[in-house]
């Protein structure tokens, strides 16, 4: 079987791959390394043993689209491809929308002219804005989201849906991630983010490495355990699996699936820092500061219908995570 896996050398597309490659799949990635870089493909050889067909185009690049589905036949989308920095989307809008809408349009047209209806979407907790109630579970409101990359995914699933109404057979899985960190065990591939970090795991691990002098917790007065934000992290491999698990039912069924990708458990940063400490030996310093503007308390997942409709839960714990970011940014700093 052939998937089109689109975003394949990003963060999360990448470990996607290789658990495609894993269980024999061929794989065939687009990506414009806007987020990523080439020498992936290499890294996912040589964890796999496996070769996969590149294109470095855009998403948005329809010819190349034609090209790809005249060429191959795909049996299945995974669209990881898109811009997620919500910080920048913020200031960037157009921009955000303009990929983020405009990849998912094209693919899904092509997809529709080639007869290939399976489709896997990336989309976020970030969907369900200010939870309606905890733990999240898929059918809680969703809305209310605060920037534009968020949006963007609310509005990504609402086409999806228009278009399962027109086209029945056109089957999307629509995956709601949590917070995923960690990387893959080797570390040779994980989660490389220009610049200073937007999210807590990358900046906890270069705090821990030295290269950024101390952790800013943005606040400690919500209504949580300790009064720091909790949130649900899963392990990007266990993720990665889950894509296999909703392929699988995309395969064998006709309709739209909605499925929270979670642990289930929420941890607050203070928790996340000391846990980091232990797991790795080494010290993270940090400060208190104000809120970050957008930020919500708490936010983790009712991952129930995930296990009993697909069969996937998340097998992996903190220790793995906190293990396999810090090793994939020692590797990295080798270098
Ligand atoms: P990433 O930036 O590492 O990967 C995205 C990949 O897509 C990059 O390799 C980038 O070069 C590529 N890309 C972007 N626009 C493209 C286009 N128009 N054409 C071709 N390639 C394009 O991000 P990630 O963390 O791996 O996230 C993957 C998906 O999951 C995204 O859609 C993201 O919004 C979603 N998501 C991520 C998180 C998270 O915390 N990482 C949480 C929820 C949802
Ligand atoms: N945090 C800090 N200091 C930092 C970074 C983060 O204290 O330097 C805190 C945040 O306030 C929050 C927690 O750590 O309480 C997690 O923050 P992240 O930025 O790592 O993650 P978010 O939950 O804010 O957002 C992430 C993704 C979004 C996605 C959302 C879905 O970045 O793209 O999860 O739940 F939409």
């Amino acid at each position: 079987m052939k998937i089109l896996v689109t975003g394949g050398l990003g963060y999360i597309g990448s470990h996607a791959v290789v658990e495609l490659l894993n269980e024999n799949y061929d794989v065939v990635v687009i990506d414009d390394l806007s987020n990523s870089s080439r020498d992936i493909v290499d890294k996912i050889k040589e964890i796999t043993g496996k070769d996969i067909v590149f294109y470095e185009n855009d998403v948005r690049d329809e010819a190349v689209l034609e090209e790809i589905f005249t060429k191959h036949k795909i049996d299945a989308v995974m669209h990881f491809a898109g811009y997620k920095a919500v910080g920048e989307s913020v200031q960037k809008p157009i921009l955000y929308y303009e990929n983020n809408l405009g990849s998912t349009l094209s693919l899904c047209k092509k997809m529709l002219e080639h007869e290939c209806y399976k489709f896997i979407f990336s989309s976020s907790a970030t969907v369900y804005g200010d939870p309606e109630r905890l733990p999240l579970t898929e059918d809680c409101r969703v809305g209310g989201t605060t920037n534009p990359y968020g949006t963007s995914k609310l509005m990504i699933e609402r086409i999806l849906s228009d278009i399962h109404i027109a086209n029945p057979k056109f089957t999307p899985v629509i995956l709601r991630y949590f917070n995923p960190i960690g990387a893959h065990k080797t570390g040779l591939i994980g989660e490389k983010p220009n610049g200073i970090p937007n999210n807590l795991m990358p900046y906890i691990v270069r705090v821990a490495s030295g290269e950024l002098e101390i952790l800013s917790i943005f606040g400690n007065d919500y209504d949580t355990k300790d009064g720091t934000g909790v949130r649900d992290y899963i392990h990007v491999v266990d993720l990665a699996k889950g894509h296999l698990s909703a392929l699988k039912k995309a395969m064998n069924d006709e309709g739209i699936f909605y499925y929270n990708l979670g642990t289930g458990t929420g941890y607050s940063v203070l928790e996340m820092v000391q846990n980091f400490e232990k797991v790795n030996g080494v010290k993270v310093p940090y400060k208190m500061v104000d809120r970050r503007p957008g930020d919500i308390a708490s936010c983790y997942s009712d991952a129930s219908k995930a296990y009993e409709e697909l069969g996937w839960k998340a097998e992996l714990g903190l220790e793995d995570m906190m293990r396999d970011s810090y090793n994939f940014i020692l590797k990295q700093n080798e270098k």
